[in-house]
C-alpha cells in the first residue's frame, strides 16, 4: 500500500520505518528540512535502539523516502498519517491542537480519490471529528474516512511495540477504512496480533485511559513504597506479592522517583482537562498527577536525610538525567525536578548521563561530567535517577575511594541493601523499609 506519513517525530518516523518494513512504500513528509536532509543523510534525529538499520534497509531498498515536498506523496496515498506534535499548550495543559488542524488543511487540498485519514498523534477525544470537518469543509465531494490508530509504544522498546503489540486499536466504522487499516496490519494478524475495532471517540480515548492507568499504577507502588519505609516493609515484594494476581498483573510496579517522559506527564493532564470540560472529572487521574509532581520534589528531601537533613555545602553526584533509559529524552524527566530542588537546599551538583545531551541547556548551574566515576568524585552523595546498565555494574570499591562519604540515594532500586552496606556505604532506596 502507498502510505504517507506527515511528521517525522519519534512516533512517526518509528511507524513509518516499521510500515515500510512490513512492505509498504512509504513516503515520511516533514517541515524542517533540516531534519530531512539529515535523514537523507541516514542520520536518525533521535535515540532508539534498532531504528538506523531498520531506516538504512528500507530506504536502500526503496520503501521509505523522506521529503517536505509532500503534495504527491499525500495525493497518491491509500492511507496518509498524522503523527505531528500534540504538546500540552501553556497555562491550561489542554492538547495543544494547531499542527494536527494545520495537517488537516494541507491534506485537505491535495487528497484524490479513497484516502484513509489516520490520527496516530495522541489527540483528545473529539478531533477525529474536527479533522473531518476541516477536510469536509474544503473538499465537500472528496472520499474519505477518518480513523483514530493510537500508539502504545515505548520508547527504547519501540520497534519491538510496532512489531509485536498487546493489540492495535482501531476507531472507525467505516467498512472501507476498516479493511484498509486490516491490509496496513496485516504481518501482524498473521501472528495473531489482536485488531480492536471500535467508534472513533472510543479509540481516542483508549489511548488516554491507557496512559492514565499505567500512571496510575506507579503512582499507587510509589505511595505503598512511602507507606513500606514508614512501617517497615520491601515494596519490591509486596509488588511481586500483588503482581503475582493475574488481575493486578506485575507489569509497571516498579516503584521510584516519579513517571516522566513524553506522555505520561502530557496524557494525564489532558485526559484531566478534558474529563473536567466534559462534566465528569476524573478524581483518580486528578490525584494521581498531584502525586507524582509533588513527589519528584520530594526526592530531594530522602537524599538529605541520607546525609542527615543538611545538604548546604554538599556536593550531589547524579547518575542519569533523561526519565528513563535507553531514550536520550528529557521531556518531563524527574531529573528536572529533583536537580533544582536539591540545588535551593543549598547542593552542588555534579551529574552524568550517557545519553541526556540536552539536559546541558535544560539545567542551570550543573557541572556535566564524561563518566559516572567523574560524578561521584569529591561527592558527599551519589544519586541515581535513571536505571541505565551501565549504573548496575559500577566498580563499587573505586567509587568508594573518589567519593568524599560513601553514600548512595539509589531511586531505582538497582542494588540490594544487605550488599551496599558489606562494601561500606551509607545505603538508602525506594520503598525497602524492611
Ligand atoms: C509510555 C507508555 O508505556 C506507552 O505505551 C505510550 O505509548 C507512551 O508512554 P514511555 O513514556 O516511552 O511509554 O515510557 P515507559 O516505559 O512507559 O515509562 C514512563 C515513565 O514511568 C518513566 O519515567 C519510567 O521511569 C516510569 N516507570 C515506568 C516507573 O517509575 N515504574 C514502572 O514500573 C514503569
Amino acid at each position: 500500500m502507498r502510505v504517507t506519513m506527515i511528521g517525522t517525530g519519534y512516533v512517526g518516523l518509528v511507524s513509518g520505518a516499521c510500515f515500510a518494513d512490513f512492505g509498504h512504500d512509504v513516503v515520511c513528509i516533514d517541515k524542517d528540512a533540516g531534519k530531512i536532509d539529515r535523514l537523507n543523510k541516514g542520520e536518525i534525529p533521535i535515540y532508539e535502539p534498532g531504528l538506523e538499520d531498520l531506516v538504512e534497509r528500507n530506504v536502500r531498498e526503496g520503501r521509505l523516502s523522506f521529503t517536505v515536498e509532500g503534495a504527491e506523496a499525500i495525493r497518491s496515498a491509500e492511507a496518509v498519517f498524522i503523527a505531528v506534535g500534540t504538546p500540552s499548550r501553556r497555562g491550561d495543559g489542554h492538547a495543544d491542537l494547531s499542527y494536527v488542524h494545520a495537517a488537516a488543511e494541507e491534506i485537505a487540498g491535495l487528497i484524490d480519490g479513497f484516502t484513509v485519514i489516520v490520527t496516530k498523534s495522541t489527540v483528545p477525544v473529539g478531533t477525529g471529528d474536527e479533522i473531518e470537518a476541516i477536510i469536509r469543509k474544503a473538499r465537500p465531494d472528496a472520499q474519505f474516512a477518518v480513523v483514530s490508530n493510537p500508539e502504545f509504544l515505548r520508547e527504547g522498546a519501540a520497534i519491538e511495540d510496532f512489531k509485536r503489540p498487546d493489540r492495535v486499536v482501531v476507531g472507525t466504522d467505516d467498512a472501507r477504512a476498516q479493511a484498509v487499516m486490516r491490509e496496513l496490519y496485516r504481518p501482524l494478524f498473521l501472528n495473531e496480533t489482536p485488531i480492536l475495532f471500535t467508534g472513533r471517540r472510543t479509540s481516542e480515548l483508549i489511548k488516554y485511559a491507557a496512559n492514565a492507568f499505567l500512571a496510575m499504577k506507579i503512582t499507587f507502588i510509589n505511595e505503598i513504597a512511602d507507606l513500606c519505609e514508614a512501617v517497615g516493609a520491601d515494596v519490591q515484594q509486596v509488588a511481586k506479592g500483588i503482581g503475582l494476581d493475574k488481575r493486578i498483573g506485575g507489569k509497571f510496579l516498579n516503584a521510584g522517583p516519579g513517571y516522566g517522559g513524553s506522555c505520561f506527564p502530557k496524557d494525564t493532564l489532558a485526559l484531566v482537562r478534558t474529563a473536567s470540560d466534559a462534566g465528569s472529572p476524573v478524581r483518580l487521574i486528578e490525584t494521581t498527577v498531584a502525586i507524582n509532581d509533588s513527589r519528584k520534589k520530594a526526592m530531594a528531601g530522602k537524599v538529605a536525610d541520607a546525609l542527615d537533613g543538611e545538604l548546604k555545602g554538599k556536593t550531589v553526584g547524579v547518575l542519569g538525567l533523561t526519565f528513563k533509559p535507553n531514550t536520550d529524552d528529557m521531556r518531563d524527566a524527574p531529573s528536572l525536578d529533583i536537580i533544582p530542588a536539591l540545588q535551593a537546599m543549598g547542593a552542588t551538583v555534579q551529574a552524568f548521563d550517557p545519553e541526556g545531551h540536552e539536559a546541558r541547556q535544560m539545567l542551570r548551574d550543573v557541572d556535566f561530567k564524561a563518566n559516572p566515576y567523574e560524578a561521584v568524585e569529591g561527592a558527599d552523595v551519589a544519586v541515581i535517577i535513571t536505571e541505565w546498565d551501565q549504573f548496575r555494574a559500577l566498580d563499587l570499591d573505586r567509587m568508594k575511594l573518589l567519593m568524599k562519604k560513601p553514600v548512595v540515594v539509589d531511586l531505582r532500586n538497582i542494588y540490594r541493601q544487605d550488599e551496599m552496606e558489606r562494601r561500606g556505604f551509607r545505603y538508602a532506596s525506594i520503598g525497602r523499609g524492611a
